[in-house]
């Protein structure tokens, strides 16, 4: 995009987000989802990053809290309501340690308390890990034990006064349990502190934590709603959200939320955080029971994928987990900074939804010849893994989306399932998106296409059309063309069946993700799979030439037309671009090939006629796009190898090498192999049963050897 471009895109997208950012936060309306949203802004802020003039102060990334409402009383809080820090992965929480342990150990300590091996300069930290409920957060003022109001967080500063509505909730306490010393030392406090502490809880006191909507409530809520005929609830965060801010608190009775409390603002004087959800337990609140202490961040890491794989079963819906320095000294020292504390992260789970753009549509052909449309993406990373294709069912659904190439979409990818296209965002279009049509003849084999009767699907009617590609398919990636470890046949007909590879070139765009969800793909296979494709980036010439699978073209016949260009176009450099194997082939006249060694006229025809297929030219011009070149065997440039000038034929199998050893064996050597005997032969070896090859060879006078006296020549005494 140049500047121009950026500068619109940046407006569509501050509008987009705008818009969505006052429906979720004002009107508690959602459209798209968190991950949606998300995807949006994290576009929005990499252009700014890049343009940063093009930064203005009503940015949306430039503020961090939404508005409070007008309908509401204001509700000023004492201690601001902050935001945290996002973290995605285990690099970005080992990047946030290592900021802290630097701020520490450079900073002199403010308190007496020593957090373990501080003084030696070997810093280590303990968490409590909290589950971060997905609902909305709320502050409950308590005063002498007594509930007396509750409010959101609004802008951080003033909230929304909402404390009938709070009362509401069976969960919330509306006036807390006694508390003694007795009862505060029982739970590890000393005295000094149980005393504070005790005095502290008996004065006005601030409790946050989250008001949810539980998933089963949810379903029930919609179940009703449906019934009658009323507006759904678009989630529980949204339901949990739009009960607490409306103005009829009889509503909010309704909708049964839930709370959960996770912090206690006062002066507790306490060591540690862990020691708060105790009390909030003596006070009559709720904690979530799977919080706990973890020793270091690989105790964290693996807590983290604990919960990840647990996620579906909790009763409510969380979006990742609250990492806390446990120890409170240390949340003076580490302090805050910008929008949020330096002592906790939101260590957030991979959101299930995207945004990306569609780059093309392509046409899979399936075994009956239905023709299946899928999106070929921009590559985004989605649930932790990049994937660069989503499926779109039919033209109907493509109608139903409204979506045309080039669209921004929502992408969205639910347990181990292909990715789908939710959502499209025409208002980020730029003008230049193309409708998609349905193909006229099939885009695999040049079929006629048929939409028969009032079916959705449309067909090729060629028979052989879904037989014949996957037949080129699975010879490129066979072991004597690219030899691609892990591609086997079933593999290739999965990823073909599937529309991940239409054509050749497909195989390089692949990425991990858009084969994990695919039956035949465990964790491990799917990344195994996609470095096996990497690592053949680079592809000798012959074998390419032989990959391409053209009709009648061996692997010596694919030698033979390598060395041709290597001689012909005099390359020096092992490196070779497709371009150049392009406009050399496509140039070749059928007499031209037909003078090659060993090519008759049949064999030169079909070379001809495959190098001028624009189809096939247009594949190899997508695999050059796809990252692929192609290198010169140093095998074929030798004119060296004592073996040099001299032609072979293999016939019957041999007892010390497999056939494929001894043909690497010549070539190594600097010889030439050919399928058949002719005058220009010079050794035709011999090994047990050979077939008609050897008595061509003896009617032509040909040189026989056996597997002993080539061993002699491979080996000769010096
Ligand atoms: S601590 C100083 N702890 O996450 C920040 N937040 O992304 C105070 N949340 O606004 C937040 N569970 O709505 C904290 N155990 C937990 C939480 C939690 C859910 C929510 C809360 C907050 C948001 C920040």
């Amino acid at each position: 995009m140049d500047r121009k471009e950026v500068e619109k895109r940046i407006n569509k997208l501050k509008g987009e987000i705008n818009h969505h950012r006052y429906l979720y936060h004002v009107l508690d309306k959602q459209e798209i989802s968190d991950g949606a949203l998300d995807s949006l802004k994290h576009e929005l802020y990499r252009l700014e990053r890049e343009y940063p003039d093009l930064i203005t102060p009503d940015s949306p990334t430039q503020r961090v809290s939404g508005e409070p409402l007008d309908k509401f009383e204001k509700f000023r809080h004492t201690a601001p309501m902050i935001s945290l820090f996002d973290a995605f992965n285990e690099q970005d929480m080992r990047d946030w340690e290592q900021r802290n342990k630097n701020i520490l150990e450079k900073s002199p300590l403010k308190r007496g308390v020593v957090l373990s091996g501080r003084e030696r300069g070997v810093l280590s930290f303990e968490y409590f890990i909290e589950l971060k409920a997905d609902g909305l957060a709320m502050s409950l003022k308590y005063e002498k034990g007594m509930f007396t109001a509750g409010a959101t967080r609004g802008d951080g500063r003033v909230g929304e006064n909402v404390t009938d509505n709070l009362k509401t909730i069976e969960a919330i306490p509306l006036s807390l349990n006694e508390i003694n010393i007795d009862n505060l030392r029982k739970i590890g406090l000393s005295q000094g502190q149980a005393q504070q502490a005790a005095k502290a809880l008996h004065g006005e006191i601030y409790i946050r934590g989250e008001v949810v909507m539980t998933k089963q409530t949810f379903k029930e809520l919609n179940k009703k709603y449906q019934k009658e005929g009323r507006l759904l609830l678009a989630n529980p965060r949204n339901g949990a959200a739009g009960s607490i801010r409306q103005l009829n608190p009889r509503i909010t009775a309704e909708r049964r939320l839930d709370f959960y409390a996770y912090e206690i603002i006062g002066d507790l004087g306490l060591e540690k955080h862990s020691q708060k959800r105790e009390i909030l337990k003596l006070l009559g609140f709720k904690t979530i029971k799977e919080n706990k202490i973890c020793q270091n961040l690989e105790e964290t890491f693996s807590f983290y994928r604990e919960i990840g794989e647990k996620r579906e079963e909790l009763p409510f819906e969380i979006d990742g987990m609250v990492v806390k320095v446990d120890n409170l000294s240390l949340w003076e020292d580490l302090g805050v900074v910008g929008k949020g504390p330096r002592y906790m992260m939101a260590y957030k789970f991979p959101a299930t939804q995207t945004t990306t753009k569609v780059k093309n549509v392509n046409w899979q052909v399936g075994r009956t010849g239905t023709l299946t449309p899928v999106a070929e993406l921009e590559p985004v990373e989605v649930t932790g893994i990049t994937v660069t294709h989503a499926t779109l069912h039919n033209m109907d659904e493509i109608e139903r989306l409204g979506l045309k190439t080039g669209d921004t979409v929502i992408i969205e990818r639910a347990g181990d399932v292909i990715p789908k296209v939710v959502k499209v965002l025409p208002k980020l279009r730029t003008g230049k998106e193309k409708r998609i049509e349905v193909p006229k003849t099939c885009p695999i084999c040049g079929g006629e296409v048929e939409r028969l009767g009032e079916e959705v699907a449309y067909r090729c009617t060629s028979r052989d059309c879904y037989a014949i590609r996957l037949r080129s398919l699975v010879h490129w990636t066979s072991k004597n063309a690219l030899d691609i470890d892990g591609l086997g046949k079933k593999i290739v007909e999965q990823l073909f069946k599937e529309g991940l590879v239409s054509d050749i070139a497909d195989f390089y765009s692949l990425a991990e993700g858009d084969l994990k969800p695919l039956e035949l793909f465990a964790d491990k296979k799917a990344q195994n799979i996609i470095d096996s494709i990497n690592a053949r980036r680079q592809i000798d010439l012959s074998r390419f030439i032989y990959g391409l699978g053209i009709r009648h073209v061996g692997e010596e016949t694919a030698i033979t037309l390598a060395k041709e260009l290597i001689s012909k176009l005099q390359i020096t450099n092992i490196k070779l671009q497709i371009k150049e194997v392009i406009s050399y082939f496509s140039k070749l006249t059928l007499e031209e090939i037909q003078n090659m060694e060993d090519i008759g006229p049949i064999v030169a025809e079909s070379i001809v006629n495959w190098w001028h297929n624009r189809k096939n030219l247009a594949i190899l011009e997508k695999l050059e796009r796809n990252g692929v070149s192609l290198k010169v065997e140093e095998r074929l440039t030798g004119t060296g190898g004592f073996l040099a000038g001299k032609s072979f034929v293999l016939t019957g199998s041999l007892s010390n090498l497999t056939r494929e050893e001894a043909k690497d064996k010549i070539r190594e050597s600097g010889g030439d192999l050919s399928e058949s005997v002719s005058k220009k032969t010079d050794y035709v070896i011999v090994g047990e049963n050979p077939g008609s090859k050897h008595n061509k060879a003896k009617k032509l006078g040909i040189k026989v050897i056996d597997e002993k006296e080539f061993n002699k020549m491979l080996h000769p005494v010096k």
